[in-house]
């Protein structure tokens, strides 16, 4: 028999603040007009002073176990895909798990940058699969406003935070394509390309926190050539192609980097989930927020054939297929 990791439930929490555009411009050389025409953002959520990513983690994580029917102890295994943890460690699913009142199984953090999320749901599908734990909550949580260095423009405009979370079930499934659940994923990285993305302070260097430094345009270059190739990667593994596709639900970094990964996988924009003009990019988080916030709105249905990519730090990229 086929094990297959199939969405119970879905939720996500976004930090009361909304800061759009026009703020920025009261301090930078940048306008509302700039930051719309080039990244699609016309607004982002920030943390407020006493949330962190394991608060907002915990918010999305209860509000995908009530959409899922279940309790806390109902499940097995707890990954947080972030790269901004309340600490050093321990990680910021084990201040989950304790949070919900889980009093069993077990919890630990997945570090990927934006493809934090696709790791991180792969990771729980290939523990579903081993038979090593039953019922997974795979949460993206991020409070990137805390790593941004707020005199530079090129990259301080794009980032939010917030945190969206979803529960993996194991399920019998047919083995073929047809079947709900996650059915390929296709994971990737070179770290020769860490100069692109990275943060200029850690625990054995600096000894400080840092702050994000970025060269956009290449990153520009190298996700939209490594997005369209990775999501078709995947649906060759799964046996379908990108006329099967549903929903392509994509990391939320850049309308243009969304739009050029469509056009390249022949997907219309009619069949892209995008939130970026609401919630700027919120790293690991975007996916499951986007998830969250289409299946709210009655756009992602059971039985859609769904696909998520994202590339960030590292570089670090990936997709998972999966039918809802
Ligand atoms: N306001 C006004 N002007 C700006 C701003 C701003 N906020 N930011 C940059 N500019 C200027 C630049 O200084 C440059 O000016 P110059 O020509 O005088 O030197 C000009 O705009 C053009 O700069 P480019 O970098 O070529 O602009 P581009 O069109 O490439 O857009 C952007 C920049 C938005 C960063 C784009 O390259 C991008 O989105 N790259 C990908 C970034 C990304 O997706 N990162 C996240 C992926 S991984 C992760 O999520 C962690």
């Amino acid at each position: 028999m086929t094990v297959r990791a199939v969405v119970r439930g879905v939720g996500h929490y976004l930090p009361a603040r909304v800061v759009p555009n026009e703020a920025f411009a009261d301090r930078l050389a940048t306008s509302d007009e700039w930051i719309r025409a080039r990244t699609g953002i016309e607004r982002r959520h920030f943390a407020a002073a006493g949330e962190t990513t394991a608060s907002m983690a915990l918010v999305a994580a209860r509000d995908a176990l009530a959409a899922a029917g279940l309790g806390p102890d109902d499940v097995d295994a707890v990954i947080v895909a972030t790269s901004t943890p309340d600490l050093t460690f321990p990680a910021v699913a084990t201040m989950v798990q304790a949070g919900l009142g889980m009093t069993r199984g077990f919890a630990f953090d997945v570090q990927a940058v934006c493809a934090g999320f696709v790791f991180a749901l792969a990771n729980a599908n290939a523990l579903i699969l081993a038979g090593q734990a039953r019922r997974a909550l795979v949460i993206g949580a991020e409070t990137f406003s805390r790593i941004l260095d707020w005199t530079d423009r090129t990259t301080c405009v794009l980032f939010g935070d917030g945190a969206g979370a979803v529960v993996l079930e194991a399920a019998p499934g047919s083995g073929t394509p047809l079947d709900r659940g996650i059915l390929a994923t296709d994971l990737n990285s070179d770290g020769r390309l860490r100069e692109l993305l990275y943060v200029d302070g850690g625990v054995s260097t600096t000894g400080t926190v840092g702050q994000l430094r970025m060269q956009g345009r290449e990153v520009f270059r190298h996700a939209v050539e490594k997005l369209a190739a990775t999501a078709h990667a995947a649906l060759d593994r799964a046996g379908l192609t990108s006329a099967d596709v549903a929903w392509i639900v994509p990391h939320q970094a850049n309308l243009r980097i969304i739009a050029a990964t469509a056009s390249r996988m022949q997907v219309p924009m009619e069949r892209v989930v995008v939130t970026v003009q609401d919630h700027g990019n919120t790293s690991a988080a975007s996916i499951p927020l986007a998830l969250s916030v289409a299946v709210a709105a009655g756009r992602i249905r059971t039985g859609d054939l769904v696909v998520t990519e994202a590339i960030g730090g590292g570089m670090a990229w990936g997709a998972v297929v999966l039918r809802w």
